[in-house]
């Protein structure tokens, strides 16, 4: 993205993130204590980082898996339809899983996950996403534990993208966009 357009204003700090990343990893310790292997499922592309500290943060034996999903719309922008793109491998009937996601906007890609999910007959199912924006809810869905709530601005960071730039910045950043 042509660098006149656009500017990155730095929302929450890396070791902010890191606090509160272990925080949720305690809280998800005791959730599923007595869990046989716990099952992270990471929604790509957007949580992969989040993901990552945070599964290295939990100290359950645990096992990993990937979905994702696309929404069609915009660039920042969802337009509610959700599809699969890519499904987990694992069969999770009779197994506690754990969905890591991103960012909760709307609330069409966690509600249509978490449906999708439940159909698979899990013995415990629970979700939790780094950044939450509240105001911007559709769908009347929640993770059970959120990072960060946000305000209704367009950030990218931490694996979070815009157009697919800026998921390495070890920070969130909001995107202000510029008139040309
Ligand atoms: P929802 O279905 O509207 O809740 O959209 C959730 C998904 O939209 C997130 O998992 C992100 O992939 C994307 N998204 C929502 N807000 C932002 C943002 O501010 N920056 C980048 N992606 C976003
Ligand atoms: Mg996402």
């Amino acid at each position: 993205m042509p660098e006149h357009t656009h500017e990155i204003v730095p929302l929450i700090p890396r070791e902010t993130i890191a606090l509160r990343v272990a925080a949720l990893a305690n809280e998800i310790d005791g959730e599923f204590a007595g869990t046989d292997r716990l099952v992270l499922i990471a929604l790509l592309r957007g949580a992969f980082m989040f993901a990552a500290d945070l599964a290295r943060a939990i100290k359950l034996d645990q096992e990993i898996d990937f979905l994702e999903l696309s929404s069609y719309g915009n660039a920042t922008t969802s337009s509610g339809k959700v599809s699969i793109l890519k499904d987990i491998q694992t069969d999770i009937a009779g197994r506690d899983v754990l969905v890591v996601d991103d960012i909760v906007d709307t609330g069409h890609t966690l509600a249509f996950v978490l449906e999708l999910l439940q159909a698979r007959g899990p013995s415990k199912l629970r979700s939790v996403t780094l950044l939450d924006k509240p105001s911007r809810r559709e769908v009347k869905t929640a993770a059970d534990w959120t990072g960060f709530e946000i305000p209704d601005a367009f950030v990218i960071g931490y694996g979070i993208d815009y157009a697919q730039h800026g998921r390495n910045l070890p920070f969130v950043g909001m995107v202000q966009f510029k008139d040309k």
